[in-house]
């Protein structure tokens, strides 16, 4: 992979830079930040796509790069609770949780204050707004030198597989002209999005997405089973938006809890499965497969040319529940 350097006179031919996270980056990309540019990012989950959070047209320009729909609204990263309680009123059970799981691979999706001076296109026209702590250095770092709260999706085209490694954000959107910058940080320790939770005024905490904290860790600390969003909430993109049935798509055809190699296709293994073409974690490890999901399926969807791609089952607890969750999503029927 070519690593461009940082340069006034490469950024005429190449308008997004793989960067080292050196000083002059974070200089550099805070100042594409406050100038409504957008900076690609890792952190503990997956890399994001930054965007200063009050700015609408830097905001928008994610949509556009994305190509997101755009009544999907966006998770806001900022550097501690403190901050957090500047954009958004945070309900009791609210503090509970960010005071367990913050930073980290929990969002919490709360209450606008009403002198939020975040950009309602972070909301996609809601009162809410998610905001989210992250657990990465780098991430701390482009926030704490921006003094921006940063609004990122997971930083892929919509509907593709998210962006585990520096490189994937490279193959995605490096074509983007307003994506300035890339920061390489190495791969993502966690490798699947945050869990989503959304936190209804006087009802029960809900679960919007499964994800990088187990569903069991959050119940344990509320002493309360998670709410499941509205019946059709969590297919049909009202009440958790983003939740489209067919997302995180591969180009091959997906078939999952396969015990066999489908003919003239791949495997996609986990536990002990020795005909697997790659091995989400031969040793049955969740918290290993969630880390190699993404790259892996991005790999043998390569690989794979149009053959199928059969994929292991894998058990549906702890961290397994936002895996079958993005499996089920890369395998539904597409339009
Ligand atoms: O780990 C992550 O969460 C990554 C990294 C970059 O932080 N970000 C990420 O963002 O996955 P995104 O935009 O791809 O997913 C945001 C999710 C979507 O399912 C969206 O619908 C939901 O959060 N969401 C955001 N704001 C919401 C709101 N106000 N109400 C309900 N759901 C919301
Ligand atoms: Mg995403």
């Amino acid at each position: 992979m070519n690593k461009t350097e940082f340069s006034q006179e490469s950024k005429a031919i190449v308008t997004a830079k793989l960067v080292d996270p050196s000083q002059e980056t974070f200089d550099a990309a805070a100042a594409a930040l406050q100038d409504g540019k957008l900076v690609a990012f890792p952190t503990e989950t997956v890399y994001g796509l930054g965007a200063d959070a009050t700015n609408d047209t830097a905001v928008a320009s994610i949509f556009e790069a994305k190509g997101r729909p755009s009544f999907n609204p966006l998770i806001v990263h900022v550097a501690d609770l403190d901050h957090a309680r500047r954009f958004a009123d945070i309900s009791p059970l609210g503090e509970k949780l960010a005071a367990a799981f913050w930073p980290g691979g929990l969002t919490l999706v709360l209450k606008r204050r009403p002198d939020c001076v975040l950009s309602l296109l972070v909301s996609a026209g809601l009162d809410t707004v998610a905001l989210r702590v992250p657990n990465h250095p780098i991430a701390q770092r482009l926030i704490a030198s921006s003094g921006c709260a940063i609004a990122a999706p997971s930083a892929n085209p919509s509907g593709k597989l998210s962006p585990t490694h520096a490189t994937h954000v490279v193959e995605g959107l490096s074509d983007r002209e307003e994506l300035a910058y890339i920061i390489d940080g190495g791969p993502c320790s966690l490798g699947v999005e945050s869990t989503v939770i959304g936190l209804p005024e006087g009802g029960p905490a809900t679960l919007l997405r499964p994800g990088a904290v187990a569903r069991a860790e959050i119940e344990a600390h509320l002493g309360a089973p998670l709410a499941e969003p509205a019946a059709q909430g969590a297919t049909d993109g009202r009440s958790s938006p983003g939740m489209l049935a067919s997302h995180y798509a591969p180009d091959a055809p997906l078939r999952l809890d396969a015990e066999t190699v489908p003919k003239g296709g791949l495997l996609l293994g986990f536990g002990n499965t020795p005909d697997a073409t790659a091995n989400l974690s031969s040793t049955g490890d969740l918290k290993e497969a969630a880390a190699n999901l993404f790259a892996m399926l991005r790999a043998l969807d390569m690989q794979a040319d149009g053959r199928p791609i059969a994929v292991s089952p894998i058990p549906n607890e702890g961290l397994g529940e936002a895996i079958n969750d993005r499996l089920k999503r890369a395998a539904a029927p597409r339009d």
